[in-house]
């Protein structure tokens, strides 16, 4: 052990890493990181700037090289899909894949896909805002991967209603085909509700930059018709949403429970102890909101 408490780097530390693009954001280094100096894991958790187009060699070069897992964000969580040597049952139900862990059998490695994104959003919700799924009417802003795997999820737990915008309507269209089909009970329509609903879900990248335009139309919906609003977003830790939420008077919460629900999960995955949540969720405060 170093003086810090973490097990110095040899040649048995296990590594993990995330990979996106844009990645210089991403908290999920400071989480892990902080997770396993405190169960004193010899482990580490790096970020990678992967374009696309080098997604597989990344893969395959994790594999080659004993890589423990990755995480994968934006703009990789759909192609992934196809790269992987197995799918858990989370990353078919929920079409996209988030988490990879590198599992060696009989002299190969494999890469095995997982989805821990969807069940983080129904325990953010229940934990943040204390909202229950089952019954609910959500306005779901957004329809790229993170969108789709939210809406399935909302879906799959049984919201009452659910409304899907996003600016390439098409892609709201799909996903409604997909819901009507796999989950005939869900009330599902593309475009803004009539009446009042429970949440405002943003899974737009909307916020992310301080000159973006709101992601919901105040002309078509307004804040007083929900109750609870959730941005997806946690960097900034209050984006424009947020803010006009709060000030008509929704609950509201930013997307750092999300993101500690989905590593938490994850870290269990490859290290197969159980997530030391407090710490996770104090090194996420600490990055995201300063010491
Ligand atoms: P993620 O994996 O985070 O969902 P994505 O698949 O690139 O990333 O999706 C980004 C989402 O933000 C999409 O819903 C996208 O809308 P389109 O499907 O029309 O591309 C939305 N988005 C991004 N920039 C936007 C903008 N300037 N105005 C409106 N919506 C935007």
């Amino acid at each position: 052990m170093s003086q810090s408490g973490k097990s110095d780097i040899n040649a048995s530390t296990r590594l993990c890493a995330v990979l996106g693009s844009p990645i210089a954001h991403s908290a999920s280094p400071a989480m892990h990181n902080a997770a396993f100096a405190a169960l004193g894991l010899n482990w580490r958790y790096l970020a990678f700037e992967v374009q696309p187009k080098n997604l597989r060699a990344a893969i395959e070069g994790a594999k080659a090289m004993n890589f423990a897992g990755f995480n994968l964000t934006v703009p990789h969580k759909l192609l992934a899909l196809k790269m992987m040597d197995k799918l858990d049952e989370s990353a078919k139900m929920f079409g996209a894949v988030n988490t990879i862990k590198f599992e060696q059998t009989a002299g190969t490695v494999q890469a095995i896909g997982f989805n821990t994104d969807a069940a983080a959003i129904a325990l953010a919700l229940r934990e943040d805002l204390k909202l229950k799924l089952r019954g609910a009417r959500v306005l779901l802003l957004g329809a790229g991967g993170a969108g789709r795997t939210a809406a399935l999820k909302l879906a799959c737990d049984g919201v009452a209603e659910l409304y899907l915008v996003n600016r390439t309507r098409s892609k709201a269209a799909s996903i409604s085909r997909e819901i009507k089909k796999r989950f005939s009970k869900v009330k599902v329509f593309t475009g803004y509700p009539d009446r009042e609903i429970d949440l405002i879900l943003n899974a737009t990248s909307l916020g992310l930059k301080p000159e973006d335009p709101l992601p919901l139309d105040e002309k078509q919906f307004s804040f007083r018709q929900t109750q609870a609003v959730y941005d997806m977003i946690y960097r900034p830790a209050e984006t424009r949403l947020l803010a006009a939420a709060k000030k008509a008077g929704c609950r509201t919460a930013n997307g750092l429970g999300m993101l500690l629900h989905q590593g938490a999960r994850a870290f269990a995955i490859w290290t197969g102890r159980a997530a030391p949540i407090k710490i996770m969720r104090s090194a996420l405060e600490k990055n995201i909101y300063g010491p």
